[in-house]
């Protein structure tokens, strides 16, 4: 990539780009190295639709720093130097500084993948504004360098992250395993907590690299993983790729549970739902659940599935909403001015 000077860019190249969240059915967890974001597990994912970021990069030479604002407030100062870092990726360091205007249609950092989301639309409305043309895979290469889960959010329907093994990351991108129209699931997420998760995403993993006994077992396993679940995928098998989504949830959580200190994302809620879900199987209702790194529970089913769970849910307290997600569509370009 090109680096731009402050003399060069003294116009605002401004783009701005819709990406829609993900979550994991393979889940991923832990880095191989935290640079560059190089994750040490594969993953596989579904985009959703109801979960979107609408993201504007202005670059005007006029502008003395880099300024964000997320969901209409000033963000804070760690914020905003990851998103500046991530710019000084694309356009090195003198580049002109740039304006950045981040909305998400849902809560931020509660365990709802926000920076996949986040990331993805930068990644695109950043390149875009300094009129670079990214092929997908080196356009995820860049989401993942923001955040590993936003290399997935580049595609829509069900989406596979490589887990490569070169420092320069090269092996590290995401692909398209089937699209948004492919199969016509489901996943209803239980909002069980609105607040900011306290520990993030890379802090988890860390932490869980450096002092979980199980750690080695959970990197050597994920492989079968994520074959299994790409054969589930191509054979449309819903109780294959449920059964294959709550174990890979429970392998992670199991795993974040066993570091020192342990990591307990979940709370009472996100039981309760769980217990629900797993009595509903058992009387004729598939649904299978998957939560992140926060208390929402995220329930895998079939269109049909939907009325008979939200019915069940209502006993559960804790629970402040349900949003319905169908799979969504890959980051999109929205606008484009080079004034
Ligand atoms: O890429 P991050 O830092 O948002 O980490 C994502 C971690 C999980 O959401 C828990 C799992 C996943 O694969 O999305």
């Amino acid at each position: 990539m090109t680096p731009h000077s402050r003399q060069r860019v003294s116009i605002t190249n401004s783009a701005t780009a819709v990406a829609h969240a993900n979550i994991a059915l393979v889940k991923y967890w832990g880095k191989r190295t935290e640079a560059l974001n190089l994750p040490a597990v594969g993953s596989i994912s579904l985009t959703l639709d109801a979960l979107k970021t609408e993201t504007t990069v202005s670059f005007d030479g006029a502008l003395q720093k880099d300024s964000l604002v997320l969901n209409g407030k000033p963000a804070s100062e760690a914020s905003l130097k990851r998103v500046s870092d991530f710019l000084n990726h694309i356009g090195g360091i003198n580049r002109s500084s740039a304006s950045i205007v981040s909305t998400n249609n849902f809560p931020t950092a509660a365990g709802l993948a926000s920076s996949a989301s986040g990331f993805a639309a930068l990644a695109l409305s950043a390149t875009s504004a300094l009129n670079l043309d990214l092929e997908d895979v080196e356009l995820s290469k860049l989401a993942r360098i923001g955040s590993g889960s936003a290399a997935r959010s580049i595609y829509g329907g069900f989406v596979e992250m490589k887990c490569g093994n070169t420092d320069d990351g090269n092996g590290d991108y995401a692909i398209s395993l089937f699209e948004q129209d492919y199969w016509d699931v489901r996943m209803l997420i239980a909002i069980t907590s609105s607040d900011e998760k306290t520990i993030g995403s890379t802090e988890g993993m860390n932490r869980t690299a450096n002092t979980s006994p199980f750690y080695s077992a959970w990197v050597q396993s994920q492989a079968a993983d994520l074959d299994e679940m790409r054969l589930a995928l191509k054979a449309k098998d819903f109780q294959k790729v449920g059964e294959l989504t709550e174990h890979s949830c429970f392998k992670m959580h199991g795993l974040a549970l066993s570091a020192r200190p342990p990591l307990l994302y979940w709370n009472a809620a996100t039981t309760e739902t769980y217990q629900i879900i797993k009595e509903l199987r058992t009387s004729g209702i598939p649904a299978y659940v998957t939560m992140d790194a926060g208390p929402q529970v995220k329930i895998f089913c079939l269109p049909e599935a939907q009325l008979p769970i939200r019915q069940a849910l209502k006993t559960v307290k804790g629970i402040k909403s349900i949003l319905e997600c169908r799979p969504g569509p890959a980051v999109a370009l929205k606008t484009l001015e080079n004034v």
